[in-house]
């Protein structure tokens, strides 16, 4: 198994053995590559039944507690976490946060105005404050927010411990398991990654708890989960705090980093790509002209909905996907698949296919011009060969936020181009420094390594515009930057939990 950019090594095998392909790993664990629209249709689309479970991966969810939804095995509990989940991502919930999206949007596009050169923590905040917001009923406020930071390195840490070949092989030869921490290190960072990420949660769900027995919390999710606590114990079936903080939490990172990565990707297709900013600017002035745009602009702007997809195909932050395991065995094309093999959604070989994506390698929204297609209609689309990218996933465990993603995406990516020009910083010869669009961060989710990009306002009118921008919803906050009175019709709804 490559140990570093193991996706080239993976399209690689699929351009050699073809578009279904098996690794024996160790005695008796096999891993099944999905290379071909046809393939992920037929498998992980249409047998969800058979294909919507995880692995063991034992080191991942060492990390996780065994309480992060994201590797959950099918079952009850995640079909509990799931229903859950969906009432308040669903594709109404997720319209209804536009209003969220929208502040802190604004407050982004001042700071790129303030303090160009941190435009990537403006982005970071961008990404967490909404879903503080919609997961805890706060906002960040601060690009220099500690907790902020560290839950973006709790991500990091998850993603890129759970991919390395050492924790792979406790999966391969699950008796090292057994193993005392000296002997196995991984298992002794894994569980002080837990801890870390546990303290983390509990900070935000004891903090809301509070705020919910003083009749001062927000609508948000969070705030559900502690009537669904309260009744559960009622029932004595108990949800318990680290149970509910894991959930709350590892949504908060699930909506904040993989955002944030993709937007720096579509930063830096900006600098390589500069006609193509070009021709984005011009369809945002034609419809928009002076004024911000807006999520209702956005059916009239097929080219920045060409630049959404294409952020989401040409650096796909889950690069190989979350893998899967089917339940029981299968047979494809005269392959048999056995129960519990690990299947890979080989997502850059996918998006790299010449068939499907022409020149795969230059960003070019213009290859969406006639999709008007959402992501979500996309990928429920039964014609395998109208799917935009699958940086969401697949099948019944597709991505519950790519709605609000795709929104999220769209208000960043039209109105930072409105604003503002990106460009290559120099070096001290005057010489472009060129960003690697080759050298991502390794692990289960990638983005690009560290890059300078100068920013600078289209024309200080825009400059103007972006400061009166954020003075008109200034006043929508209290002293400590949070919201005088969140808008009307932000959901939450008492459930009643069905936990044990
Ligand atoms: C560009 C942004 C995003 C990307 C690329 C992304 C990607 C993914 C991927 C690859 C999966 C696993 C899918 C699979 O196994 O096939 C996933 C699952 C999930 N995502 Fe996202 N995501 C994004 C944004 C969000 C946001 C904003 C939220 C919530 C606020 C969110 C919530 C979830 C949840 C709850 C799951 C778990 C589904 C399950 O295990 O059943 N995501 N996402």
């Amino acid at each position: 198994m490559p140990s570093s950019k193991a996706w080239h090594q993976f399209k690689k095998w699929a351009e050699e053995y073809g578009p279904i392909y098996s690794l024996m790993l160790g005695p008796s664990n096999v891993m099944i590559v999905l290379s071909s629209d046809e393939a992920v249709k037929e498998l992980l689309d249409k047998r969800s039944g058979v294909y919507s479970s995880r692995p063991p991966l034992y080191i991942g969810n060492m990390i996780s507690g065994w309480m992060r939804m994201l590797l959950m095995e099918y079952g009850k509990t995640w079909r509990f976490v799931r229903s859950l989940v969906h009432d308040h991502l669903n594709i109404r919930a997720s319209i209804s946060y536009v209003p969220y999206q929208d502040l802190e949007n604004r407050q982004m596009l001042l700071g790129f105005l303030e303090s160009p050169e941190r435009w990537v923590d403006h982005m970071r905040r961008y990404t967490n404050a909404l879903t503080t917001q919609m997961v805890f009923g706060f906002r960040t406020v601060d690009i220099n927010d500690v907790n902020m930071h560290k839950l973006f390195e709790c991500v990091e840490d998850w993603a890129s411990t759970f991919g390395t070949v050492q924790a792979q092989l406790l999966d391969i030869f699950p008796i090292l398991q057994r193993l005392p921490d000296v002997l196995v290190p991984v298992k002794k960072k894994a569980r002080a990654l837990h801890a870390k990420e546990l303290e983390l949660y509990l900070i935000h769900w004891n903090k809301l708890k509070q705020d919910a027995h003083n009749g001062t919390a927000n609508p948000c999710f969070a705030a559900d989960m502690v009537l669904a606590q309260a009744k559960s114990q009622e029932k004595a079936d108990t949800l318990t705090d680290n149970q509910a903080s894991y959930l709350l939490g590892s949504l908060h990172e699930a909506g904040s980093d993989t955002t944030w990565s993709t937007l720096i990707g579509f930063i830096q297709a900006m600098l390589l790509f500069p006609d193509v900013a070009r021709t984005a600017q011009e369809e945002i002035d034609r419809v928009c002209g002076d004024r911000l745009p807006t999520m209702e602009d956005e059916p009239k702007m097929q080219y920045i909905r060409g630049c959404v997809k294409e952020s989401l195909r040409w650096m796909p932050t889950a690069i190989l996907g979350i893998v899967r395991a089917p339940t029981k065995d299968d047979v494809y094309q005269g392959y048999r698949i056995p129960k519990g093999a690990m299947v890979m959604l080989n997502v850059w070989a996918l998006h790299n296919n010449e068939a499907h994506f022409p020149n795969p390698r230059a960003f070019d929204p213009s290859r969406y011009a006639t999709d008007f297609q959402t992501s979500s209609e996309a990928a429920h689309n039964a014609d395998f060969s109208k799917r935009d990218q699958y940086t969401f996933g697949a099948g019944r465990r597709l991505c519950q936020g790519m709605h609000i993603a795709e929104r999220s995406l769209f208000l960043a990516i039209s109105r930072l181009l409105w604003a503002f020009d990106f460009s290559m910083q120099k070096d001290e010869l005057e010489n472009d420094i060129v960003p690697d669009a080759d050298a991502l961060t390794d692990g289960v989710l990638v983005r690009p390594k560290e890059f300078p990009a100068v920013v600078t306002p289209r024309s200080e009118k825009k400059a103007e515009a972006v400061r009166a921008e954020w003075a008109k919803v200034e006043g929508k906050l209290d002293e400590r930057g949070q919201w005088k009175r969140v808008p009307e019709g932000m959901f939450s709804k008492e459930y009643v939990p069905l936990v044990g």
